[in-house]
């Protein structure tokens, strides 16, 4: 192997380059050891080259043109840490075709341009590494695709996103309802100033495609995965919850059922106080996976943050710096096939749904008669307040149809003593009565 030093351009000095550039000046001897030589940053690429970069090697030159320096001659590995898919995706693609090393942080790419830059990766024998896309510093993407090549995997669940998880567990211990817990973590820098990506689930679901297609072999769009954010959590489902030693996380799930047919969803979930992903709390990430020869395992750690990001990225580097100096791996398995997805429908789940009543007899019986009608078997029902308009009523399902459930809820909802069906939250797969 030869070791001559591999020069890298970084495009992108925000929250993950910055980090990347002081860990790569501060640790450059360590980091060439196990690289097998130096890792020399040839320059930077910044919407603004003019603004002071605290922490970042004064000596690194900056340039606005993010391409042009990708595709220097003498440039071995681009490390795209800009986000977005339209630039970001237009120079990664052009760098792989080029045949040089990429490293890339960026969910979003990763999950809408997959199968374009695995098959790119492929046909240029250029090194692709993703690591930092999905759970920050866990190495988790890496476990699935090397560590667990022998096994064969039927379910991931991940807590993937550190700001639900932030918001979800502020709910629950703080009893904060989910405007307060999101200005909190928005106040703390947990969440963005628009946190629609992160509360309504997309930034899981690219994280989940990414997953399932080193998990699973399964090739499926962001858009294909069914996603349910959490602003429609209240606290009040978190005291239920924990009544019955039950908490609420967002969960992203890729399983493969019995017929082959894969099932992709985020939504939030029931999970058990003593299953290992009750104990994932604050804006801290997990990555649930179940082998069928290694059985259940969990890889835990921090999800987001430039410097912990930064981890994985360098992880990277060192990998696609072995594979250009001759080694072996780092490019990424093609062989993902289009997923035959589930029917949404015909998902099944045990399902905890909280409707908002009037005091009056016979409503109970209404709605165990809308649920009976539809198929759908009442495990319990524990009224919450008396004498009260309304009170809430909780009923927890047997394993039911989800198309069964929504229309069973359609009935119910109509129902005139019943303001509202104010929740739904299904019970981990695993842990379902
Ligand atoms: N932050 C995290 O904790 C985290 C965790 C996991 C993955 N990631 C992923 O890592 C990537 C980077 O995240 P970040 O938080 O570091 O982002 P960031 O702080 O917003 O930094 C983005 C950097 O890219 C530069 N940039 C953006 N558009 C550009 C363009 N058109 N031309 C040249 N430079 C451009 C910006 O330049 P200026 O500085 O001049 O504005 C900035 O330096 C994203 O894909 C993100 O999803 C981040």
């Amino acid at each position: 192997m030869n070791n001559r030093p591999l020069k890298v351009a970084l495009l992108g000095l925000g929250n993950v380059g910055a980090a990347l550039a002081s860990e790569l000046q501060r640790r450059g001897d360590a980091i060439a050891d196990r690289a097998g030589g130096r890792l020399e940053l040839v320059g930077a690429a910044v919407r603004d080259p003019a603004r002071a970069r605290p922490g970042v090697p004064e000596s690194l030159g900056k340039s606005a043109d993010p391409m042009a320096l990708a595709l220097r001659e003498d440039v071995d590995i681009v490390v795209e840490l800009m986000g977005g898919t339209g630039l970001a995706g237009e120079v990664v693609r052009a760098a792989l075709a080029a045949g040089k090393a990429v490293v890339t942080a960026n969910k979003a790419l990763v999950a809408s341009d997959a199968d374009r830059l695995f098959a790119l990766a492929k046909a240029h024998d250029a090194p692709l590494g993703f690591e930092a896309a999905v759970a920050g510093a866990i190495p988790a993407l890496r476990a699935l695709e090397v560590s667990l090549a022998g096994d064969r995997i039927r379910r991931v669940a991940g807590i993937v996103n550190g700001t639900c998880n932030y918001i979800l567990t502020r709910m629950e211990v703080a009893g904060l309802d989910f405007d307060a817990a999101l200005g909190e973590a928005q106040r703390l820098g947990f969440a963005e100033a628009d946190p629609s990506s992160d509360v309504d689930g997309e930034d899981a679901a690219y994280k989940l495609t990414i997953l399932a297609r080193l998990a699973l072999g399964a090739a499926a769009a962001p858009e294909a995965v069914s996603r349910e954010g959490i602003r429609g959590v209240r606290a009040e489902d978190l005291r239920r919850a924990a009544e019955v030693d039950l908490v609420v996380r967002l969960l992203a799930i890729a399983e493969r059922g019995d017929d082959g047919a894969i099932d992709l969803r985020v939504h939030p979930t029931l999970v058990p106080k003593e299953h290992p992903l009750a104990a994932v709390r604050g804006a801290m990430n997990a990555v649930w996976v179940e082998a069928e020869a290694a059985g259940p395992l969990m890889f835990y750690g921090a999800g987001a943050g430039g410097l912990p990001t930064a981890s994985a990225v360098l992880g990277d580097l060192v990998a696609v710096a072995q594979r250009v100096r001759g080694g072996a791996g780092a490019v990424p398995r093609a062989g993902s096939e289009a997923a035959k997805l589930v029917d949404p429908g015909a998902r099944q789940a045990s399902v905890h749904v909280a409707c908002l009543v009037a005091d009056e007899p016979g409503v109970l019986a209404a709605i165990a008669g809308a649920f009976a009608r539809h198929g759908v078997s009442v495990e319990s029902c524990v009224q919450h307040g008396r004498h009260a308009d309304p009170v809430e009523l909780v009923f927890v399902t047997h394993r039911c149809r989800e198309a069964a459930l929504d229309a069973a809820l359609a009935e119910v909802g109509a129902l005139p003593a019943v303001r509202e069906v104010a929740s739904r939250l299904r019970v981990q797969p695993d842990a379902e009565g």
